[in-house]
C-alpha cells in the first residue's frame, strides 16, 4: 500500500523572471512528521514555501497535499485545503491587538464558523497570548509576536504548518519555548515543515532534514544519519 503524504513536492522550479531560484527541489512530509529544511541566507528556504502557500508559482514539478495537486493553486485556495504559513519576519499587524490579529487568521468560511472553539485552543496554547489579547501586537516581544504569528497561522485548523525562521533573532530560552509548542501542535496532528538558518536547533526538532544550497537540495537525511560535518559542508558548499 502506498504511504499518505501530507505533502509532496515533486520537482518543482521557481523562477523570478529570468533567475532560477529553485532547482528540482522535492520533498516530502509524512502525516505525523516534523521536516525540516536548512540553508543559508539566499538558498531558497522562503521561496520554497511561498511555492508551496500558492504565493509563487512553480515552472514544472508539482505540489500536492494529501494526494491533491496545489501547485497552480492561489493562497486563499491552499489555506482552504490545510496549508497555512507562518511567514518569515512575523508580519503580524502592528496596529491590531493580538485578539484582532488572531481572527485575520480565520478567514476562510469554515474557519469563521469555527473560530470560537479555535480561539480557545490557540490560548490554551499560548496562554501568553489570552494574557495579551488586548495589547497592540506592535508592542509585544520579539518571542511574543511569533507566537502571534504561529497562533495566527493556527486559526484557519491547517494539515500542514509551514513555518519560515521561526527562531530568527530570538534568545535561546524562547526558541526552546517556541519549538517545544512546535511538537505539541505536531502531537495534535499538524504536519510541520520547518525552514531555518539554525542548523543545531532544526536537526534537534525534526524526523528528517534536507540541506540547500542555491536553490537545490544538495543533502538529505535522517538526523541520526547526518553528522554534523557533512551537514555544514553541505550547508557553506565547501
Ligand atoms: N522577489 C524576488 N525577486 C527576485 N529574486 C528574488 C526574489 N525573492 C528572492 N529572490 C532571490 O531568490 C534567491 C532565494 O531567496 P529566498 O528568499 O528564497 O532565500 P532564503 O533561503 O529564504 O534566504 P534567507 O535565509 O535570507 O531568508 C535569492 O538569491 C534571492 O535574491
Ligand atoms: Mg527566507
Amino acid at each position: 500500500m502506498q504511504r499518505e503524504l501530507a505533502l509532496k513536492v515533486d520537482n518543482i522550479n521557481v523562477f523570478y523572471g529570468e533567475f532560477h531560484a529553485l532547482w528540482d527541489v522535492s520533498l516530502e512530509v509524512e502525516p505525523q512528521q516534523i521536516i525540516s529544511v536548512i540553508g543559508t541566507n539566499g538558498s531558497g528556504k522562503s521561496t520554497l514555501l511561498n511555492a508551496i502557500a500558492g504565493l509563487l508559482q512553480p515552472r514544472g514539478g508539482d505540489v500536492e497535499l494529501f494526494g491533491e495537486k496545489i501547485s497552480g493553486m492561489q493562497p486563499h485556495q491552499t489555506v482552504v485545503r490545510g496549508v497555512s504559513l507562518v511567514p518569515e519576519g512575523r508580519r503580524v499587524f502592528g496596529r491590531l491587538t493580538v485578539y484582532e490579529n488572531l481572527i485575520m487568521g480565520a478567514y476562510t468560511p469554515r474557519a469563521r464558523k469555527r473560530r470560537s472553539t479555535v480561539l480557545r485552543m490557540v490560548y490554551d496554547l499560548f496562554p501568553r497570548l489570552h494574557e495579551r489579547r488586548n495589547q497592540l501586537a506592535s508592542t509585544m516581544s520579539g518571542g511574543e509576536q511569533q507566537m502571534l504569528a504561529i497562533g495566527r497561522a493556527l486559526m484557519s485548523e491547517p494539515k500542514l504548518l509551514l513555518c519560515d525562521e521561526i527562531s530568527l533573532g530570538l534568545a535561546p530560552l524562547i526558541i526552546k519555548d517556541i519549538y517545544k509548542k512546535l511538537e505539541e501542535i505536531n502531537r495534535q496532528g499538524v504536519a510541520i515543515l520547518l525552514v531555518e538558518q539554525d542548523i543545531n536547533r532544526s536537526l534537534k526538532a525534526c524526523q528528517y532534514a534536507h540541506v540547500m544550497l542555491e536553490g537545490k537540495v544538495v543533502l538529505s537525511g535522517n538526523p541520526a544519519s547526518l553528522t554534523l560535518e557533512e551537514v555544514k559542508r553541505a550547508y557553506f558548499g565547501v
